[in-house]
């Protein structure tokens, strides 16, 4: 390796993102994690995308179910964001109130800001990563009246966005 790892985090960490939870269902059990690398990919067709490790074993069960849901995280899910995180939590889901997507059925969390329902549309190698892109399905935004603020995280902290 011709960089140094630690500065590749420290470095990239400086990029702001904003917090999902992909999640899916496999045989009727839920499955999520947390996602920072989420991304709009395209409008016509509508695609989006993201990057789990490819040694993610909740990544080889959403793999496995061919579908999954964004959900855009809330300015207070920083409880949210840190259990979905956790390998060592075995279901992060106790708890934690969600629904079924109409169309794929995977999860959609309580007070998720946005979320978009999606079927696997490919799967492209990417280092220790894989590009995962979804077609959009089925998607909706919080209520403009609800004040939507979303979770963000930057060098390795959760805050919230102030418009200037
Ligand atoms: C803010 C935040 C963003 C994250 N973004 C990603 C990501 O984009 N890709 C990824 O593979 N893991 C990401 N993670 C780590 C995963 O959530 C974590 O490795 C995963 O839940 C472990 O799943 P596993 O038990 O299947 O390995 C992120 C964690 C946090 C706290």
């Amino acid at each position: 390796m011709s960089i140094d790892p630690m500065k590749y985090r420290q470095v990239l960490g400086h990029f702001p993102t904003g917090v999902t939870v992909v999640t899916g269902a496999l045989d009727g059990t839920p499955i999520g994690f947390t996602i920072g690398s989420f991304t709009s990919v395209s409008l016509d067709p509508p695609l989006v995308g993201f990057l789990p490790m490819v040694s993610s074993d909740r990544w080889q069960r959403i793999r496995e179910a061919g579908a999954f849901c964004v959900n855009v995280l809330a300015r207070e899910h920083d409880d949210l964001c840190w259990r979905f995180s956790k390998t060592s939590i075995d279901d992060p889901f106790e708890g934690v109130g969600w629904s079924p997507s109409p169309v794929t059925g995977s999860p959609i969390l309580d007070g998720a800001i946005a979320w978009m329902d999606c079927t696997i549309d490919q799967v492209v190698d990417a280092g220790d990563h894989h590009f995962v892109m979804g077609l959009i399905v089925d998607f909706e935004h919080a209520h403009p009246d609800s004040d939507p603020q979303p979770l963000l995280f930057f060098r390795g902290q959760l805050g919230e966005f102030s418009a200037h």
